[in-house]
């Protein structure tokens, strides 16, 4: 099976594969437009799945923690792989990088006045205890990028992240905290390497995780997950005025069979078409 039907249609639910004839490995991912290429950066996932053994008291399953690999194009059909962009650490054991870790969610944003490609990341302990963001940027959509760091912004943990960037050039990190039971949404400073100190905490302890944002007639729209590890569950979205505002509940935005599952997915970013009035992809991870 294919992503594409004579490179022109997008198969859900199939395997994709690059322009070379390979298995497209960017899970948790998110796609930047930028220049008219659009660049699709996500988990380049090891080969072999387990379940911890430290981890007794939940479903630990991962898999070797293995950079983060990047994908363009031009027609959102046709993929070139363009490599690792981060590449995963092979012999320093302390580097959030290392391949024993957790690194998920990736999501890259472009700073217009510093001229960066700036990524932020999921990093964790290989049991999720450390629950922290990773920075990391480029002269380049496809790298080098270079690591900064991790923190644990506002003081508090960060694990299921995306990024938004509003067309005032304003930016946010959105993340699960207080273990994976409230979403804060962060503005950035505006080099977008760190926390601006302004966030609000959000649907608090309803556990909502895999946030994706998105803006449609001036308002704002984040779509997540219920908190069930790799097991599909229901989604949900809301809706705000502003990014640091008061957001509304409104629901499971999926209908007809296994909607009450998100179709055994779980969003990881909506993307708003360049060029095309109101068209959106969501993605999801399967
Ligand atoms: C999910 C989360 C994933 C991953 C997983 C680990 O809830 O959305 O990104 O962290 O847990 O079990």
């Amino acid at each position: 099976m294919s992503n594409v039907e004579e490179g022109k249609i997008i198969k859900p639910s199939t395997e994709w594969t690059d322009t070379a004839g390979n298995k497209i490995n960017a899970h948790g991912g998110g796609i930047l437009y930028h220049n008219g290429t659009y660049y699709w950066y996500g988990e380049y996932k090891g080969d072999s799945t387990y379940r911890n053994p430290k981890v007794p008291n939940w479903e630990c399953y991962r898999t070797e923690a293995g950079g983060v690999s990047c994908y363009s194009s031009k027609d959102l059909t046709k993929w070139k792989f363009e490599g690792l962009v981060l590449k995963p650490e092979m012999k320093d054991t302390v580097s959030d990088l290392h391949y024993s870790k957790v690194l998920e969610r990736p999501k890259v944003i472009y700073n217009d006045k510093t001229r960066k490609f700036v990524m932020w990341l999921h990093v964790d302990s290989s049991d999720y205890s450390k629950a922290a963001a990773g920075v990391a940027v480029s002269d380049s959509p496809t790298g080098n990028f270079t690591y900064l760091g991790s923190i644990q912004p506002n003081n508090a943990m960060s694990r299921d992240i995306t990024l938004f960037k509003d067309e005032d050039g304003k930016a946010y990190h959105v993340y699960s905290s207080e273990n994976n039971e409230t979403l804060y949404v962060s503005q950035l400073t505006e080099d977008y390497l760190k926390p601006s100190g302004k966030f609000t905490r959000n649907f608090i302890k309803s556990s909502r995780e895999a946030p994706a944002v998105f803006k449609h007639n001036n308002k704002y729209y984040i779509l997540s997950s219920g908190c069930t590890g790799w097991d599909p569950n229901v989604a949900e979205y809301a809706i705000s005025d502003s990014m640091l505002g008061k957001w509304k509940v409104f629901g499971n935005p999926c209908s007809g069979k296994d909607a009450n599952i998100t179709f055994y997915g779980q969003s990881t970013h909506v993307l708003n078409i360049s060029g095309k009035k109101d068209a959106y992809i969501a993605m999801f991870d399967k």
